[in-house]
């Protein structure tokens, strides 16, 4: 028996993060990392993974049966490149990924934008708090504006040089989230901050569509700050940032929850450079290739 194998790519947020939790905007961007997942009708259920926590998948293969409505046995396989609970959308892959694969298994094919909103159901149940974005832009692929449910794909005048830089450890999103709604609830001001990421956003948009990098790179410094005020950075990603800036990047901001995780560094010319100095204080450097979305690889 065959079975039918699909993989969904990382994401990274070049800007947005959290705020997109309370209906800004976010500008996402899905890089060549992906996660695979295979699956194959069989007598009982079972999950092989190189992902320690299965709470994702698991929910991924409820929610696409529910929607199917069958209760087929069915046996995975899952691989990851991703790093867990990095800023990286891991869990946005490994549930697109698990939600095409299983559904085709099952001899069901969703669009992809079905895909995604079924992940994000899923994303919803085991978060409480999510947003659409990185499980759209995961499934749908390329650089993706995101505000609620309104979705369009970012023409980019030039393909951004991206650094991906991972300080080795991991944040649960859903502490994050919940954390920075605390802080909200007991300090007025926070709206703002939160306001203020959107409207950075946006002209971030605009200057990425003409093609303005240096712009860009500053307002994802700024991006950076406002998510500082907002509890979510931490000194081992400031030290990544701070690296970043000091050896000529155009901007350096955390990417996704914040905490501890990836920083997302905009380049030009002087990348290697860049890589070099990061490589001494990473754990691990990469260039955040753009990707495709989601692919039925069988
Ligand atoms: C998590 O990687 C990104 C957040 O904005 C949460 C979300 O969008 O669901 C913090």
């Amino acid at each position: 028996m065959g079975g039918a194998v699909s993989s969904a790519p990382a994401v990274l947020f070049l800007f947005g993060e959290h705020a997109v939790v309370y209906d800004e905007p976010g500008l996402l961007c899905a890089i060549e990392k992906r996660t695979k997942v295979k699956t194959t009708l069989s007598e009982e259920n079972s999950i092989k993974s190189s992902v320690g926590d299965l709470s994702y998948v698991e929910k991924s293969i409820e929610k696409t049966k529910e929607k199917i409505n069958t209760n087929k046995p069915v046996s995975l396989t899952v691989e990851s490149e991703i790093p867990v609970g990095a800023g990286l959308g891991s869990s946005a892959a490994v549930t697109v990924a698990t939600i095409d694969s299983v559904s085709r298994a099952l001899g069901e094919k969703f669009e992809k934008k079905q895909v995604a909103e079924l992940a994000y159901q899923v994303e919803k149940d085991i978060q409480e708090d999510a947003s659409r974005s990185q499980t759209f832009t995961s499934s749908i692929g390329g650089a993706v504006r995101i505000k609620n449910d309104e979705i369009k794909h970012v023409t980019l005048q030039k393909n951004p040089e991206i650094i991906v830089g991972y300080d080795g450890g991991n944040s649960p999103t859903g502490k994050m989230v919940a954390d920075v709604a605390e802080l909200k609830n007991s300090i007025n001001q926070l709206d703002k901050i939160i306001d203020s990421i959107g409207d950075i956003c946006l002209e971030g948009v605009k200057s990425i569509e003409k093609g303005d990098l240096k712009r860009v790179g500053k307002l994802m410094n700024i991006n950076h700050g406002l998510l500082g005020a907002i509890g979510v950075s931490s000194s081992s990603l400031d030290d990544l940032v701070w690296t970043a800036r000091d050896s000529g990047a155009l901007g350096a901001k955390l990417t996704g929850a914040g905490g501890s995780g990836c920083i997302v560094v905009l380049c030009k010319n002087n990348c290697k450079n860049i890589e070099l100095s990061l490589d001494e204080k990473a754990d691990e450097v990469f260039r955040g290739k753009m990707s495709e979305g989601l692919k039925r690889l069988k």
